[in-house]
């Protein structure tokens, strides 16, 4: 039973990349893929906002999860997928906006800027959006060494823009809170475990 756990974390240590491009890219294909087979709601344009931006969320949930599963369950391969998850999470919520801004508002810019600042679900996903912008542009090397100390100080903002996205939830959903609230949930989860294991180390 050791031996079959043991091979299956070797496994997916070795093949943890194209795991993550290949999750990551699924929810897209399927997108496209119902889109063009005419397989989306009565409501296509709402199914593919929904679905865009659970993934957005999901994504962004992971590659939060990567620190601590490195750090507390040893499984470092982890860390290696953490700035890709990120990037996707990025890239999902550019197709969420996308699609709200120009398929559903006809980038009609008056309308626009009365549903993003009048609802305050559309404020705080505008809020997640601009963090995971400012993250996704810093991510690279080069962002990297010029901010120094600053840039993990920058990047702690992924739980913020984490926080604001379940809020962003939270709030269009009005009646069945649970979903939200588990995410929400995780994401407290996730920031005890790195904030505990801080303390313990330093
Ligand atoms: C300007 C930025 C954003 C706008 C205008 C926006 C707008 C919307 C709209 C219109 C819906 C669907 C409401 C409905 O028809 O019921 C929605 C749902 C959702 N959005 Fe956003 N959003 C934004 C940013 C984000 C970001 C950055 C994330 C995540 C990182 C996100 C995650 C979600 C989730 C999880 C849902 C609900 C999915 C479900 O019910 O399955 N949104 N958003």
């Amino acid at each position: 039973m050791k031996q079959a756990w043991l091979g299956l974390i070797g496994l997916l240590e070795r093949h943890i990349r194209l795991l993550a491009h290949v999750g990551a890219l699924l929810p897209l294909a399927l997108l496209v893929f119902d889109a063009l087979l005419g397989n989306l709601t009565v409501n296509p344009i709402q199914d593919a906002t929904l679905r865009t931006g659970k993934a957005a969320l999901v994504l962004l949930i992971l590659s939060l999860a990567c620190t601590p599963v490195s750090k507390w369950l040893g499984f470092r391969a982890a860390l290696k997928v953490r700035r890709a998850l990120g990037l996707y999470a990025f890239l999902y919520a550019s197709i969420h906006f996308f699609i709200f801004a120009v398929l559903d508002y006809g980038l009609n810019l008056e309308y626009l800027a009365r549903a993003l600042l009048e609802k305050r679900f559309a404020l705080a996903g505008l809020a997640a959006g601009l963090l995971l912008l400012a993250l996704a542009v810093t991510s690279f090397k080069y962002w990297q060494r010029r901010l120094g100390k600053n840039w993990k100080r920058l990047h702690r903002l992924a739980y913020l823009a984490g926080l604001l996205a379940v809020v962003h939830y939270a709030w269009l959903v009005k009646s069945d809170l649970r979903e939200p609230l588990a995410w929400g949930a995780g994401l407290a989860v996730l920031l005890a475990a790195r904030l505990v294991k801080r303390r313990l180390l330093y």
